[in-house]
């Protein structure tokens, strides 16, 4: 919610703050402000000799006719000064170290170095690491909105998720993970927003895959509620940032009430969530900074099954043969990506009709009812239309009253055992005028008909489905939020990270 930069250099430090500020700009502010101080006249402080950090003094005599070029030099090494930030991205480009700071922790930042002390006022020593986010392209490249660019760049963060990936294995989640895994009987999910759909979308491969109970619960509702920890069970908290104030809390809570094994799946290295659990995922979606998560989504969809399918493994439920189909589907699922990204056409027409709305609805069956949760609040969250998700066979139990042919029904079809369910819900709402757009599989012979539309997804993808069914559901949003003309990036009221209750 709120963001820090800071600097102390040799150089003007006021471009690399506006710029910081302007990187922290996606984690939703209303106002900001910057103070900047100057000391350029020759003092004897500013004098040779010249001494660094107590150990090095340089005397020089005259000018320095090449002081252009060494300053050059020197600024193109990175050290000309000492930088901080709440959030890494703020400084990409400008540092290529970083230091995560501890509850707590004091830092003093001069020229010349920094000094942390912990909350007892104790000199420490933190890791020093390589910032990453140096990488990561911060630009919009030739995309309209970094939600737009997010979306279009899910293939290749999830190609990037699993091109090392030759085999499930409980290391893939931290070195004491086996131990871990051999101890757990059930799994609790933790998460806010759209990491809370990962989670829901996970319960189902957690149960059908590794045959896990595993209940799913809103971080801010479970750590005010009373429950009975069961201390055999894996707790679980997903959070793109990191940071959500309620989903650390929760973790927390739950370890309070005496639960020793969790696990933290996360797309920011060096986060408060990934640093309070005992194991770790980190998700490589790379630096998202559309405030409607898309990208951070799928990916952790990847990682959410990478663990159903690893624990499943361990309690020896998967064969060899198993195991390298679901390997097999993890490395086509770019391919696929793409296959449905080309979509985008048919998407947009569809967007035209539904900027036109207050309200829709959406549906789902099963292990996409969550997709349709997720497509709802993408809707919601830019466009600001009313949009609520339902699990198709609920229509009948209060949402069927409000379908008219004001109500257009976005529903989600894949050709999975439910079809033919669903496509009982569907009649439902032809009969009361409802206006249906279908997400169908190619073969699920749904054709569009008056009141009807279908777009064809490209293949059938079996258990991860739901990763290929909620592009379309990001698409739909996207555009329409466009046509809405609304602030796609930066939705009123809502922010990145939550890092307050
Ligand atoms: C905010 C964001 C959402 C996000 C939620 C949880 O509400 O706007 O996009 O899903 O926080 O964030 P997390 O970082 O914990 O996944």
């Amino acid at each position: 919610m709120c963001g820090i930069v800071g600097a102390i250099a040799q150089r003007n430090v006021t471009p690399v703050l506006l710029e910081g500020l302007r990187r922290l700009e996606y984690r939703g502010y209303d106002s900001c402000g910057v103070a900047v101080l100057q000391d350029g006249e020759p003092l004897t402080r500013n004098a040779h000799p010249i001494f660094s950090s107590g150990e090095i003094a340089l005397v020089h005599n005259g000018i320095i006719e090449n002081h252009e070029s060494l300053r050059e030099t020197l600024s193109a090494l990175g050290r000309d000064g000492n930088y901080l930030a709440s959030d890494t991205m703020a400084l990409a480009g400008n540092a290529e170290h970083f230091i995560y700071l501890e509850e707590g922790d004091l830092v003093s930042l001069s020229r010349e170095g920094i000094s942390i002390a912990d909350r007892d006022g104790n000199p420490v020593a933190r890791e020093i690491r390589e910032l990453e986010a140096t990488k990561a392209a911060v630009g919009l490249g030739p995309y309209r909105h970094y939600m737009q660019k997010e979306i279009f760049e899910q293939p290749s963060v999830i190609a990037d998720s699993t091109e090392h990936l030759v085999r499930f294995a409980p290391a893939l989640f931290g070195a004491h993970a086996n131990a871990v895994f051999a101890e757990i009987d059930s799994v609790l999910i933790l998460a806010c927003g759209t990491s809370y759909h990962s989670g829901m979308t996970a319960k189902y491969w957690l149960e059908s895959i590794s045959r896990l109970p595993t209940s799913v619960e809103i971080a801010s509702e479970y750590r005010y509620r009373d429950s009975v920890p069961n201390p055999r069970t894996l707790v679980l908290a997903i959070s793109q940032s990191g940071e959500t104030a309620d989903t650390l809390a929760a973790l927390k809570h739950a370890q309070v009430l005496g639960h020793r094994h969790t696990l933290a799946v996360c797309n920011v290295a060096g986060s408060a969530i990934l640093r309070q659990a005992a194991l770790h995922f980190l998700t490589r979606a790379g630096a998202e900074i559309g405030v409607a998560s898309t990208k951070a989504f799928t990916t952790q969809l990847v990682a959410l099954f990478v663990l159903a399918a690893t624990l499943a493994k361990r309690r020896g439920m998967l064969d060899a043969h198993r195991e390298a189909a679901m390997l097999g589907q993890l490395h086509h699922l770019p391919a696929a990506l793409n296959g449905v990204l080309a979509l985008a056409p048919q998407i947009i027409a569809w967007a035209g009709s539904l900027a036109r709305k207050e309200n829709a609805l959406f549906l789902g069956r099963g292990i996409h009812y969550p997709i349709a949760l997720e497509g709802a609040l993408k809707l919601k969250e830019i466009s600001y239309i009313h949009a609520e998700a339902y699990a198709a066979g609920e229509l009948k139990h209060g949402p069927l009253a409000l379908v008219t042919e004001q109500m257009p029904v976005v529903t989600v079809a894949p050709n999975d055992a439910l079809l033919e369910k669903l496509k009982s819900n569907l009649q439902e709402v032809r009969a009361r005028g409802g206006e249906l757009y279908v997400f169908s599989d190619a073969d699920s012979k749904i054709r569009s008909a008056p009141g009807l539309h279908v777009i064809r997804m490209p293949e059938h993808y079996g258990l991860l489905s739901p990763i290929l069914h909620v592009v379309p559901l990001q698409l739909l949003a996207y555009h329409t939020a466009c046509a809405r003309g609304t602030d796609v990036d930066k939705p009123r009221d809502l922010a990145k990270s939550v890092t307050v209750e």
